[in-house]
């Protein structure tokens, strides 16, 4: 009977992890273990146990993890006969699995309640399985090799690509159950920052096998800052247009011919994010109004940093929420209609642009700002906003050059 209740407010399958814990920990589930030798029974102990006995996750997770500079990644050669793709997958090889276990250690480390969200617990399981596709590849010596362990970590990458939506749509549901916000928004924070660094290392490997102009890896040697604000201004204007019939102008003024080397697909993603909720301040307050007024973009550059201010006239953010809004799931969208966080689109981090605009993913789980501030302190940066309220919002994105002159991040 409870467990038929848990199943309905979970709308979950008999099986999700939930119910399977639930069950191994009932009453019925150790009747039915003394009666006999029930190979159903097996199975569910050893998926519930495949969440706590795990020695080889134990081991990794004490190691600690070996963080690179991009200038280092830039620099570390390219050598006709490939042997720095051997290198570098031989670091990834090494260096994944122990990522991957932090990581899971994030998870068994969130409060009971929280833990056994049967979203939560998914991804938990997907964390578990990567660890082990991965540490049980045996050693990397040769390029053939190195191929087929590229082929399953391509296969990885897209078996996660929903992760931040996934994690959104559960901490919507389970939040309410924990009292100590700073306990969610530091176990976020790591898990997205962290996720972001294996990705980008990881794209980083596969993407050393092209030749694209201007790459080394996802390295753009000849990064525009102005560029990559048109392209995004460009993609998003489509989705607000399709979502609302019309979309404000991008004007972008300031250090406009700057070009440097930069890592640009978490770029793509923040200026996403902010230029959103730009346009939807922007169109939602000028409904009934004639035009739209534009959005600003000014880019700064200088020897350390580089900034993007983003000034909107969609009306500012009220005090009373001003504070809320690097908030993990605060958002004022209303309803969860957006069919995916848009951490999703950086699911595809090298194709963003490709992915095609899709009616009504103007704002959603209330994600994209924490998420973005994550990733700018994450690279070095920071992510802060100013209000006026009545009048517009301005929004600045402060990062660290990569090129090796000044004290960098590390990935
Ligand atoms: P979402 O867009 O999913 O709501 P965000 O984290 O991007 O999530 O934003 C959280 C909230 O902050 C928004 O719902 C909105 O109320 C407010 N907000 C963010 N940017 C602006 C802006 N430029 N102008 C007005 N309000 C904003
Ligand atoms: C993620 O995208 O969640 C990852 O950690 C990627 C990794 C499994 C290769």
């Amino acid at each position: 009977m409870a467990t038929r209740k848990l199943q309905t407010s979970f709308r979950s399958s008999p099986n999700s992890p939930a119910l399977v814990l639930y069950r191994c920990f009932s009453d019925d589930f150790h009747k039915r273990r003394e009666k006999g030798n029930n190979s159903e029974v097996r199975k569910e102990f050893r998926n519930v146990t495949s969440f706590y006995y795990q020695s080889a996750i134990d081991a990794a997770a004490m190691q600690p993890s070996v963080r690179l500079t991009p200038a280092a990644i830039l620099y570390s050669g390219k050598s006709a006969d490939r042997s720095h793709i051997l290198r570098s997958v031989q670091y990834l090889h090494k260096e994944l699995p122990v990522r991957i276990a932090h990581r899971i250690n994030g998870f068994r480390n969130l409060p009971f309640i929280v833990g056994c969200h049967p979203i939560l617990l998914s991804v938990h399981e997907l964390y578990i399985r990567a660890f082990h596709i991965l540490s049980d590849f045996g050693p990397i010596r040769d390029l053939e090799q190195e191929a087929q362990w590229s082929e399953t970590l391509r296969n990885l990458l897209d078996d996660h690509k929903d992760v931040v939506t996934r994690l959104a749509e559960g901490f919507s549901e389970c939040r309410k159950y924990v009292n100590d916000e700073g306990l969610i928004k530091t176990f976020l924070d790591r898990t997205l920052t962290s996720r972001l660094g294996i990705r980008m290392l990881s794209e980083h490997h596969l993407a050393l096998h092209d030749e694209k102009p201007n790459h080394v890896g996802i390295i753009n040697i000849a990064f525009s800052p102005r560029k990559v604000v048109e392209k995004k201004a460009e993609f998003i204007r489509s989705i607000c247009e399709a979502k609302y019939g019309v979309a404000p102008n991008v004007k972008v003024n300031g250090h406009v011919n700057t070009t440097f080397p930069y890592i640009q697909p978490p770029l793509d993603y923040i200026l996403g994010e902010l230029l959103k909720n730009a346009m939807r301040a922007s169109v939602e307050s000028h409904l009934h109004g004639n035009g739209i007024p534009d959005i600003n973009v000014t880019i700064a550059n200088n020897d350390h940093h580089f900034v993007f201010r983003i000034s909107d006239r969609g009306g500012g953010i009220p005090a009373k929420i001003v504070n809320k809004v690097f908030d993990y799931n605060f958002t004022t969208s209303g309803s969860l209609v957006d069919d995916k966080v848009d951490g999703g689109l950086f699911g595809q981090i090298m194709d963003t642009g490709n992915t095609g605009p899709a009616p009504g993913k103007m704002h959603g789980y209330g994600f994209g700002l924490p998420t973005s501030q994550a990733y700018a302190k994450y690279l070095g940066g920071s992510l802060t906003l100013e209000s006026l309220e009545g009048i517009g919002t301005d929004v600045y994105l402060r990062l660290s050059h990569i090129d090796g002159r000044s004290e960098s991040f590390r990935i």
